[in-house]
């Protein structure tokens, strides 16, 4: 727990004395560098970059020295040129004898006088170099010139290098596309944190996203997709630009690893050329997420044909190791009724689809190694066998993993529970949608990417990890910055740093001043968001108290009167009772004195709405109509059947969607509460409406999962009546017949959700 009357004091003092000297501020105090150093000694004394300090480098390093020089300068306004002096200096050096273990390694010696940053190579240098930023105040990363600083970093030994070799994250731009700039802007970013690896998920059922000369039809069919709703997503990169964002990643390090997706998530590919799938199609996009039937035909060699040629253009605008070829997630249905598959089994001996697939990588991995590059594949790759050449990237788990170091393949870990990070940060009811499960900052720390029990020989095939960022939920461009920051720079410490110098309390200290830095590049991270009441509409009958808390326990703020909520606002200490109506806004509030997003919740005394006396009937009404209806305005002029009475609620996933033609279905009757008071209500339909009142309407929202949408009611007990509308369309890749139909309520002094479908409904 944070000190946070002591917080308070230094909050306020900030804001009151905005002339204090920024490098004083909370966050810049002590050493925060993130990832932890293998060996850092303090020593008395700091360095001061001034107007004079000189840069001292070899020409062969100027690409490393350029790049600092320009960043400092331009938060400094400084302009360090180079040259040579003995004092007031920053030397930089590469000496490949350095006694590190790993080329990445570096030492970093501040003292008084001078820094001296020296490298086992460019990169052990540029990682030194990024040490040396994360010792000055967080305001070196600004954009612009930053006043009345003092731009000092303590004197300090360093002695410093990685654990793992591969320090990854994968960032899909096929459910959502991001632009050059976004990727670049990232690159800038992970370079900061020693990420060294940047998997690209080019390829998929939603969106090809790469331009390949030979089949211009990827592109132009395949970067754009229809939505149900007749918008359009669409986007892809040219050769040009992916050689641009190479080019740029080297700069930084970081290696670029391309992905194509192949036997499976291929339907953006087959859509443009169906000739290489099973059926011959015609497909188009898959307008809704999941794991697509129709895949590559292993049977033509057209198919790869193909695909080699594909992966020839590929593995030419890629420098690095490291072509990723997917194979996860591939249903053989297809498979098992194509003659053409089938006589490949018989021809080559297959004795199951499993052994297709295999065949399938190993062919594709003979024609990629063959351009001098190696494979990575999703765990599922090693089903049916796979050559010891391939790396494995261990998703489902860590067993795969497990699996594929004993058999000695290279493996990375990404498994899904702790480093998938699209998963929520905080409570579903005060963040964005996401796919689903809960993944904090602290849990992602946690991950240790050595699994237990390995041999030192299989531990040395254990190379690294990644984080996964998977763009379903992603809707606007940029938006995955909120889900990578800051937990991607839980990743760096995880691969980066020694597990003996783990330690969350340290590292989520050291994370207020990262965010700082992370604002000089203008992205937008997760702020931990006031968690507690379920709704932002919280209804009372006499009077009711309102409890706060945040995942990582910084003080927040709040207003009454209608004002946005900042530094200067009361700080939240206990719960807050509420008589009157009220419009409470709150945020939670950072050391740098930024707040996060602002909580509005309407506080609003209502009268408990009657019981009725109707609805003495078994069973609910029901009606449909067919057709897509976008909105309610549409539903206007639907055509209902007549209606029925039925004993319950259309049951389950309705797999095979009509597209052009899903239908709508409204129920009506009565359900039944047990006491007086106030109840919390939720569907992951369309629109609930209760005694009469529109309770819930998800009109206009992205997809609704995992009853964001609660409202509060006061309920006399006794029978009320209900009006559900499930309306099977897909909204942002999620249709709404795949959430149950139903509602669920909350009873006063309770906290276990009610299926309203296991309880007597009525009419
Ligand atoms: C994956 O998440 N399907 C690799
Ligand atoms: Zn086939």
């Amino acid at each position: 727990m944070r000190n946070l009357a002591l917080f308070a004091v230094l909050a306020t003092a900030i804001l009151v004395c905005g002339c204090g000297r920024q490098s004083q501020k909370p966050y810049n105090e002590g050493i925060n560098i993130i990832p932890t150093p293998v060996e850092l000694t303090r020593h008395a004394g700091a360095f001061t970059l001034k107007r004079s300090t000189r840069i001292s480098a070899d020409s062969s390093l100027d690409i490393v020295a350029d790049y600092f020089s320009a960043k400092m300068s331009r938060a400094t306004g400084y302009a360090l040129g180079r040259g040579v002096a003995a004092s007031d200096v920053i030397r930089m050096v590469v000496d490949t004898t350095l006694d590190v273990p790993s080329p990445e390694g570096y030492t970093l010696e501040v003292s008084p006088e001078a820094v001296t940053v020296t490298g086992k190579s460019a990169q052990g240098l540029f990682y030194g170099m990024q040490t040396f930023l994360q010792l000055l105040p967080a305001e070196i990363e600004s954009p612009a010139r930053v006043g009345g600083m003092e731009w000092t970093a303590p004197s300090v030994t360093v002695r410093d290098y990685p654990r793992f070799a591969y320090r990854g994250m994968m960032l899909d731009v096929t459910r959502h596309y991001n632009d050059v700039d976004f990727i670049k802007k990232q690159l800038d970013v992970l370079a900061m944190f020693k990420i060294n690896r940047f998997h690209w998920h080019l390829t998929d059922d939603q969106l090809w996203a790469v331009e390949i000369k030979k089949y211009p039809e990827l592109t132009r069919i395949g970067s754009v997709r229809h939505e149900q709703d007749g918008t359009v997503h669409e986007g892809y990169f040219t050769q040009e630009q992916i050689k641009e964002v190479v080019a740029y990643a080297g700069e930084r390090f970081i290696e670029v690893i391309p992905e194509i997706e192949l036997p499976g998530h291929a339907l953006a590919a087959l859509s443009a050329y169906p000739q290489y799938s099973c059926t011959g199609g015609p497909f188009t996009h898959r307008l809704v997420w999941g794991v697509e039937p129709d895949i590559f035909c292993a049977g033509k060699d057209e198919t790869f044909a193909f695909l080699e040629d594909i992966l020839t253009e590929i593995a030419a605008l890629f420098p690095g190791r490291y072509i990723h070829i997917g194979g996860d997630e591939c249903p053989r249905d297809r498979w098992m009724e194509c003659p053409d598959c089938r006589a490949r089994m018989k021809s080559e001996g297959l004795g199951s689809p499993a052994e297709l697939q295999s065949y399938f990588v190993r062919r594709i991995e003979k024609h990629v190694n063959s351009l001098g590059k190696q494979i990575i594949g999703w765990d599922e790759i090693l089903e049916g066998g796979i050559d010891p050449s391939a790396t494995i990237l261990s998703w489902r788990g860590t067993e795969g993993g497990v699996e594929a170091a004993r058999s000695g393949h290279d493996v990375i870990m990404a498994p899904g529970e702790w480093l998938y990070i699209d998963k929520y940060q905080g409570a579903p009811e005060v963040e964005p949608v996401s796919i689903g499960g809960y993944l904090p900052l602290e849990k992602v720390y946690s991950f240790d990417p050595m699994p237990e029990g390995l041999t030192p020989e299989e531990e040395s095939h254990v190379i690294g990890a990644q984080a996964n960022v998977w763009t379903e939920y992603m809707y606007e461009p940029g938006a995955p910055e909120y889900f990578i920051y800051p937990r991607i720079l839980a990743v760096a410490e995880i691969t980066w740093s020694p597990a003996s110098r783990k330690d969350y309390a340290d590292f989520s200290r050291r994370i207020d001043g990262a965010l700082v830095r992370l604002d000089g590049h203008g992205i937008g991270y997760h702020v931990p968001m006031p968690e507690g009441p379920l709704s932002d509409r919280m209804v009372f009958v006499d009077s009711i108290a309102l409890g706060f808390g945040n995942t990582r326990d910084y003080p927040m703020v709040y207003t009454v009167d209608g004002t946005v909520p900042d530094v200067n606002s009361d700080i939240y200490t206990d719960s807050l009772r509420f008589t009157d109506n009220t419009s409470l806004k709150i945020a939670t509030l950072l050391p740098s004195g930024k707040t996060g997003r602002v909580r509005e919740i309407d506080i609003v005394r209502e009268a408990l709405s009657p019981a009725s006396d109707a609805g003495t009937e078994p069973g609910v009404v029901s009606r449909t109509a067919r057709g897509l209806f976008i909105d309610t305005v549409a539903m206007k002029d639907a055509e209902w059947s007549e209606p029925q009475i039925v004993d319950g609620f259309m049951k389950g996933r309705v797999e095979s969607l009509d597209y052009k033609n899903p239908g709508v279905t409204v129920y009506e009757g009565f359900f039944e509460v047990p006491v007086d008071g106030v109840y919390t209500v939720f569907t992951d339909q369309y629109l609930l409406y209760v005694d009469g009142k529109p309770l819930i309407v998800n009109d206009g929202v992205t997809a609704i999962r995992h009853g964001l949408n609660k409202k509060t009611m006061a309920l006399e007990a006794g029978r009320h009546k209900f009006v559900l509308v499930v309306n099977n369309r897909i909204v942002g890749g999620w249709p709404y017949t795949w959430s149950h139909a139903t509602f669920y309520y909350i009873a006063p002094g309770t906290d276990k959700p009610i299926d309203i479908r296991r309880t007597e409904l009525s009419h």
